[in-house]
């Protein structure tokens, strides 16, 4: 039994396997209508979530199996004080894979410690979002064509962003990557970040405020929502939410072929302006999330 809670865990065969299958999905769809008949999705979700959760059960509806689960701890167990550990123990025993999401970081690491089935990380508060990841893999791809010679802007929330931390270690592994972290001070990337994957790799990144500054020379550019859930004080999220806010006269100066991903949802750091730009890709976004979870589940149950 595989679960799947750093992206890091994928091998980049692997990954290139599950863009595969997601891309065969988009063009044949009913080839995969029953694929999951008669397995079943848990969706433990300890945390808000819109696209992670539906797109995850959409997901295996369209494989033909079933989904039961919860979108708050609140209408589980959980609010009685049941552990992560023993609520996992229990519905691995219901069903057949489990996707996990919690405020906590780790917490889906010491599910996958308890747990019957495979267990998909959703989303551990500040840390990692492994299919928000593979998402922006499968965008990325069917934007670019390719995953080498991308500069990438990291624009926002990139200290508490756990999909920013997340795409860094995914990209770090493609050939001429540079990385350009666009934040305010107090939103820089952690030094672990930096340390265990930028240095450690010898990845090109320069760290600027500016987004104005930087644009020009984006393939990519990735914007971020302020992490509002993961501030201590609410006068510094004041302060800083509206740091970034990108508009036709931002993207005055950048690439014709830019691609502007979000993993959403948006508060205004993205005007609603940009989204009839053909550069405008964080809705395709969201419904590649939905193909590459059906190929991700497919591939953690071992259905051919
Ligand atoms: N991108 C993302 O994780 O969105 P949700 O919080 O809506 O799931």
């Amino acid at each position: 039994m595989k679960s799947l809670i750093d992206i890091q865990e994928l091998s980049t065969a692997e990954i290139d396997k599950l863009i595969e299958i997601a891309n065969d999905i988009i063009l044949n769809p009913s080839k995969y209508s029953e694929k999951c008949k008669g397995k079943k999705l848990a969706t433990l979700f300890y945390e808000p979530s819109t696209r992670t959760r539906l797109s995850f059960e959409a997901a295996m509806y369209e494989l033909g199996g079933n989904v039961l689960g919860f979108a708050s701890s609140d209408n589980s167990s959980a609010s009685k004080g049941e552990s992560v550990a023993d609520t996992v123990r229990v519905v691995s025993d219901y069903v057949d894979i489990i996707a996990i999401r919690h405020p906590k970081e780790g917490a889906p690491l010491v599910a996958s410690m308890h747990s019957l089935v495979p267990i998909i990380n959703a989303g551990d508060g500040g840390h990692n979002h492994p299919t928000q990841t593979l998402a922006d893999l499968l965008t990325i791809k069917r934007e670019k064509g390719t995953f080498d010679n991308l500069t990438i802007g990291m624009c926002g929330d990139l200290k508490f962003g756990r999909t920013v931390h997340s795409l860094i270690g995914a990209m770090s592994r493609y050939q001429n990557v540079k990385f350009v972290l666009i934040s305010p001070e107090e939103l820089k990337i952690p030094s672990y970040i930096k340390q265990e994957i930028l240095d450690e790799k010898n990845i090109d990144y320069v760290e600027t405020r500016s987004l104005e500054e930087a644009i020009p020379d984006l393939d990519i550019l990735y914007m971020t929502r302020v992490q509002r859930e993961r501030f201590f004080n609410e006068d510094d999220y004041l302060r800083l939410k509206d740091t970034y806010i990108l508009n036709e006269k931002k993207i005055i100066k950048a690439k014709s072929d830019l691609s502007i991903l979000h993993p959403l949802p948006r508060v205004n750091e993205i005007a609603v302006e940009i989204d009839n730009d053909p550069r405008a890709c964080y809705f395709k976004q969201t419904l590649n999330g939905k193909y590459i979870r059906m190929a991700l589940i497919l591939k953690l149950l071992g259905v051919e």
